[in-house]
């Protein structure tokens, strides 16, 4: 055994591959991966624009679960769900809050409509295929691939960290792991926000979490029994009705 080692050591100097106590695939420690903000807000109007996306966020999820029964019909093809059609809808969720949006906060709003957009534009040749029941669609999906497009043009960024995440992209930072470890122990009843303020390179950001909870729809997949596999084959997560399967979280880069 200790001749396999030392065996395994002098083959791993000879590659030059990293010694065993190094963990290859860890997470890079210090630095952002994303600290570049075009958009940014005055520190005044920060609480309320993370306000508003995530309530943005949240609406469109609510417009996208409701056409999942159309989604995994094999039987239809084109489910009249184009870009235009979701975004019309999506204006409308959101009516109060853009009107009384400052014109920076109308500006950000414009670029999450055209990443929200984008996304479902470049989903129509998967929701539109016939003879195909699930066809890996669902809201978590679009907001995962729109918050990617809507970081690229703001710098803004917005995610879904969950407490046994499947995507990888859905991983917690320490502050997300922690405001989801918080929402956990305080029960059901605990739903104000979470906020931060910090630095993300030299760039000032503030941080806004909110709980996502789960309703009775979600629990083919997220419910119990724990560990059983759900419609797709990833273990269910065993939570209930009222239970945080996620957060929603916002980080904005601030102007002052
Ligand atoms: C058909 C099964 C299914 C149903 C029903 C479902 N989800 Fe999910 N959920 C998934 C899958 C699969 C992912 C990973 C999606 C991805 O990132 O592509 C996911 C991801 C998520 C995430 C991101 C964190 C994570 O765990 O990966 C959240 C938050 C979430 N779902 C919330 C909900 C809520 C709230 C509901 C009900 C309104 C719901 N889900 C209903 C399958 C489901």
């Amino acid at each position: 055994m200790i001749e396999r080692t030392a065996a395994v050591a002098a083959l791993l100097v000879l590659t030059g591959l990293p010694a065993a106590a190094e963990q290859v695939g860890a997470r890079a420690k210090g630095g952002f991966a994303e600290s570049f903000f075009m958009e940014t807000v005055p520190r005044a109007e920060a609480k309320a624009t993370a306000e508003k996306l995530a309530r943005a966020v949240i609406a469109a999820r609510m417009i996208i679960f409701a056409y999942a029964g159309k989604f995994v019909d094999p039987a239809l093809g084109d489910k009249g769900f184009s870009g235009e059609v979701f975004e019309s809808q999506w204006r409308s969720a959101v009516e109060p809050d853009l009107i009384e949006a400052t014109p920076g906060q109308k500006k950000i709003f414009e670029k999450l409509f055209w990443a929200g957009r984008q996304v479902i534009d470049n989903n129509q040749e998967r929701l539109n295929t016939k003879g195909v029941g699930w066809k890996n669609f669902l809201p978590a999906k679009w907001e995962r691939e729109m918050g990617q497009v809507f970081t690229a043009r703001t710098g803004i960024v917005i995610k879904q960290p969950g407490r046994a995440y499947r995507s990888p992209m859905n991983a917690p930072d320490d502050t997300e792991r922690s405001a989801l470890g918080h929402y956990i122990s305080a029960g059901h009843g605990e739903n104000r926000p979470l906020t931060s303020y910090a630095k993300w390179g030299k760039q000032d950001v503030y941080r806004h979490m909110e709980p996502i909870r789960l309703i009775p729809p979600c629990l083919g997949c997220h419910g119990k029994p724990r560990g059983e596999p759900d419609m797709l084959g990833f273990e269910k997560d065993g939570l209930e009705s009222g239970d945080i399967i996620g957060v929603m979280s916002v980080t904005i880069g601030l102007s002052d």
